[in-house]
């Protein structure tokens, strides 16, 4: 197995691969924190700099991105974490999905599918709050109140409106048109803020400090649940509230190479996917491959394609159906899935089964710390600004997760995916997800933490990221900035980035492909720990407003200086890049 040294320093002059933008991986000595959300990243880095762990600058800096971004993740939505604990070398998964209100029925939706992507009865109950409480619980090492101090500040004292927010806000305002609070509290007289316009978000800002002061239950129980019961007509009932839980769940586990995955269970799909995917893909020399041909492309899509038909057939919230996860997973099945790969044209279909959306709300952050601990959080409210719905005086944006329910074999969600009965609504149910939250270890140890935003484009963006770094040595910024594409069997087309070339394209055509061209897929935000340099190392995603923030606490490295390197001792002065 190739050095994970070589591939941070030494990648660029070894593959030749297509890339979306060229940035240098930004370094670090002491921790690092990557996420799509930008101008939150502060709030993690300065939490790990007043010497919190990667649990509680990922909780601070998910309470920021609801503040920074309110159109891709807040305190109306969901989130998932994976975790690994260095003082004890476990790893875990933390389900704060969003669940279906005890009302909610199939029945309703097969009748009204409208219904089901906006509006009241598109919101699920929301648990991003409980989410980030229990991580407090079990990991926190600094006080819940000075986690949510960033958030208050940059929704009371406001924050630059940069070039994302306000191209995201300018292509959504004509619909929050019908939802006047949220465009009371999220446009300037109907119209996106201006770039630099300072954003200030009172409501939310009183909001964040009711939850300082009550914890978990802020949202819950007493005067907020009220108002999101009401601002749902019932949809989503104070019962509803008052009974959310989170849930503790086994993480999903593959190996890959020298590495070990450690990934989201259902009701995710993301984990058991990539971990399918990776099975199957471990039978090729990938890293003797051009990267970006339409030999690669070909043999990465056909995977994507058998994982999905998968997705589409067998997937739920767990605790409702049994998905066949460990069958899934299993070698054995990799080599069935395996050999329907056709060199020369298209994965047959198993059976028949039934657009990705230009907007998305989810955001992301990778954090290691310094003493090894790792969090992987994706938390969302799925579309952009979800429901559209913001409850009145509060700030709090609701999700529409329902629209994550499938509400028939040929009624595609706003990600194009269609489901089976294992993912039909039923109450207190959690609908199927494609996010990928993910650590990878080796020798014990994470070495990689990663995810991403949009969709079911996640799981795919996280797959070729991750291949990037293993199979083709790539530096964490090249591997997260090398072009991308994505198939998910139905709609049976592939979707590619701009940056693939003519020939490629023309190749793929006369492989069977239909193409399509996106201009971004996904968000990978990857934080790489190479434990022989005792570095860590950053790739922000520049299709987004993405940021990778070091942690460097003793700012100048004397020759002497030691540190302890997550199990080693290493002397800092290798270790610094001049
Ligand atoms: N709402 C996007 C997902 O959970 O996959």
């Amino acid at each position: 197995m190739k050095k994970l040294i070589l591939i941070l320093f030494a990648s660029a002059l070894l593959c030749e691969g297509i890339q979306a933008a060229s940035f240098e991986p930004v370094w670090g000595r002491d921790g690092m924190l990557v996420t799509s959300v930008g101008p939150a990243a502060w709030a993690g880095q300065q939490v790990l700099e007043n010497g919190g762990n990667a649990v509680d600058a990922a909780i601070a800096t998910a309470f920021a991105a609801g503040v920074a971004h309110p159109f891709s993740s807040g305190l109306g939505g969901g989130m998932f974490a994976v975790v690994h604990d260095a003082s004890d070398g476990s790893n875990t998964t933390l389900d704060a999905r969003e669940t279906a209100p005890a009302a909610a029925t199939a029945e309703f939706y097969v009748k009204n599918p409208d219904s089901i992507r906006s509006g009241a009865r598109s919101v699920a109950v929301p648990g991003l709050v409980q989410g980030a409480w229990a991580l407090h619980q079990k990991y926190g090492s600094m006080p819940w109140k000075d986690l949510l101090e960033p958030a208050i500040k940059m929704a009371s004292e406001g924050y630059r409106v940069e070039i994302w927010h306000h191209n995201v806000v300018k292509r959504v305002a004509e619909r929050l048109k019908e939802n006047p609070e949220t465009q009371r509290t999220q446009t300037v007289d109907g119209m996106a803020p201006p770039l630099g316009w300072n954003h200030v978000q009172e409501d939310l800002a009183e909001t964040l400090r009711w939850i300082q002061k009550k914890g978990e239950k802020a949202l819950a129980v007493g005067p907020i649940a009220e108002k999101i019961a009401k601002a749902t007509d019932n949809a989503v009932t104070e019962l509803d509230l008052a009974r959310y839980k989170v849930k503790w769940r086994e993480p999903i586990r593959g190996s890959y190479r020298d590495y070990e995955i450690i990934s989201m269970p259902p009701p995710s799909s993301g984990g058991v996917l990539l971990v399918q995917m990776l099975n199957i893909l471990s039978r090729h020399d990938l890293g003797s491959m051009n990267h970006g041909s339409s030999e690669y492309v070909h043999l990465l899509a056909s995977t994507m394609k058998m994982a999905f038909e998968d997705r589409a057939e067998n997937f739920g919230d767990s605790d409702f159906y049994d998905v066949p996860v460990e069958r899934l997973i299993s070698m054995k099945y990799a080599d069935q899935q395996a050999a329907r790969f056709n060199p020369n044209g298209q994965v047959k279909a198993r059976a028949d089964h039934p657009q990705v959306p230009d907007d998305d709300g989810t955001t992301h952050i990778s954090v290691i710390d310094k003493n090894g601990n790792a969090i992987a959080i994706t938390q969302t409210i799925n579309t952009l600004f979800g429901s559209k719905i913001t409850v009145p005086g509060t700030g709090i944006v609701l999700n529409n997760e329902m629209d994550d329910f499938s509400i028939g074999p040929e009624l595609a969600n706003a990600w194009g995916a269609t489901g089976s009965m294992a993912n039909a609504v039923a109450p207190g149910k959690r609908p199927l997800s494609s996010m990928t939250p993910t650590i990878v270890l080796r020798d014990g140890s994470p070495v990689m933490v990663i995810g991403s935003p949009m969709g079911t484009l996640i799981i795919t963006t996280v797959l070729q990221t991750l291949i990037n770094v293993i199979d083709f040595e790539f530096d964490a910024q090249r591997a997260v900035n090398a072009a991308r594409f994505h198939h998910q069997w139905k709609p049976d087309r592939l979707t590619i980035e701009p940056e693939f070339p003519i020939e490629v394209r023309e190749r793929l055509q006369a492989l069977g492909y239909e193409l399509r061209e996106f201009s971004i897929i996904g968000a990978a935000e990857l934080a790489v720990f190479d434990p022989e340099a005792c570095m860590f190392w950053g790739g922000a995603d520049g299709r987004r407003d993405s940021k990778a923030a070091p942690v460097n606490i003793s700012k100048v490295a004397r020759p002497s200086e030691t540190v302890q390197c997550i199990g080693t001792r290493r002397n800092t002065a290798e270790a610094v890049p001049d």
